[in-house]
């Protein structure tokens, strides 16, 4: 009997990590390398590329690298291969954060197939959303998504809407007056040319209403950012995890993707609001203290006009050599 399995060629597994690189990170901060051995890609934290001042534990970069993980996973998946996924498989090596082996082939079922599918289609959408409200069951689908990574999704109801609303603008202003956050914002906005950071393209307007707390990337520029009305009542969800370590948020990137995803194969536009959960005082009052749950993102979905995508580098730059002999 012939015992020997097919595995995914290098060439299969270098096409899965500049998939890997379309996944969202904070301020496009791209935080991750990799490196592929036999059938295994192993993902690493990039230490130079963690924003100290919005980020200082590195919770958000984690995230960030949960959203590659998860992205890389599901390209290995969609390519016909089971994935073994391990990780923090080296203790003495924290920057390694997760070790993903693409296994025997298998069949590709419809679910990965569409998942997949949106992956080029997710963009961070930073516009005004319609006011058409977003159907329970597409809400229940992204539900669904976060408990399969092992986090949870709440749907905030309308009083819960405005209070999560008003915490992001009382975070944006704490944010301002902590040092070195609009220099740390600026050096992470592209007003040129370049494969990381926030274009300005992308930054979108602010809300005429108010309502909507956007992220104040630009603010240094000497453009002038337009103001536009944004939906009066936007749909807003919180990411939760039961624990507040390194794995957990490592889960909660692998679950962000998952529901970025789930939301893109249903025609939503997605903005990540993370000013809440970047501010200790303001986590802990969205944290649920009769849960035990931990925020750790805050998300508008709704429907909105196309977003473009935002650059990436090229796998060559994130690709590390092979470990020598
Ligand atoms: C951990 C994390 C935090 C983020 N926080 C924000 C935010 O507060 N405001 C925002 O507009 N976008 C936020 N984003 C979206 C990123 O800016 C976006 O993923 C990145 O610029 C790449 O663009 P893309 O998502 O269109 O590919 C966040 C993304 C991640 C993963």
């Amino acid at each position: 009997m012939n015992t020997t399995t097919v595995r995914p060629s290098r060439n299969t597994l270098v096409d899965c990590v500049h998939t890997a690189t379309t996944a969202p990170s904070l301020h496009n901060s791209q935080p991750w390398r990799f490196r592929i051995e036999g059938a295994a890609v192993e993902v690493y934290a990039d230490p130079a590329r963690r924003l100290d001042v919005v980020d200082p534990a590195g919770r958000e970069q984690l995230i960030s690298l949960g959203a590659a993980v998860f992205t890389l996973r599901l390209a290995i998946q969609r390519a016909g291969y089971h994935v073994e996924l391990t990780t923090f498989p080296r203790p003495d090596e924290p920057d390694l954060v997760a070790r993903v082996v693409g296994g025997r082939p298998v069949a590709v079922n419809p679910a990965t197939e569409a998942l997949a599918e949106a992956i080029p289609h997710r963009h961070t959408n930073r516009r005004p959303f319609a006011q058409t409200p977003v159907p329970p069951e597409a809400l229940h689908h992204l539900v669904d998504a976060a408990r399969r990574e092992g986090a949870v999704l709440t749907v905030a109801s309308p009083a819960g809407r405005d209070q999560i609303m008003a915490m992001a603008f009382e975070a944006g202003r704490r944010l301002r007056d902590r040092p070195g956050y609009r220099e740390e914002l600026d050096r992470w906005t592209g007003y040129r040319p370049r494969h990381d950071g926030v274009p300005v393209w992308a930054v979108g307007p602010w809300d005429a209403l108010e309502a909507v707390p956007v992220r104040d990337f630009g603010e240094l520029s000497e453009l002038r950012r337009p103001v536009e009305p944004f939906e009066p009542y936007p749909t807003i969800l919180v990411l939760s995890t039961d624990g507040d370590r390194r794995p957990d948020w490592l889960r909660a990137g692998q679950a962000l993707q998952r529901v970025l995803l789930t939301a893109t194969w249903q025609n939503l536009a997605t903005t990540p609001i993370s000013q809440p959960v970047e501010v200790p005082e303001v986590r802990k009052q969205l944290s649920d203290a009769a849960t035990g749950l931990h925020a750790q993102m805050v998300l508008r979905v709704g429907y909105g006009k196309v977003a473009g995508r935002s650059p990436r580098r090229p796998v060559s730059e994130v690709l590390l050599p092979d470990r020598a002999p």
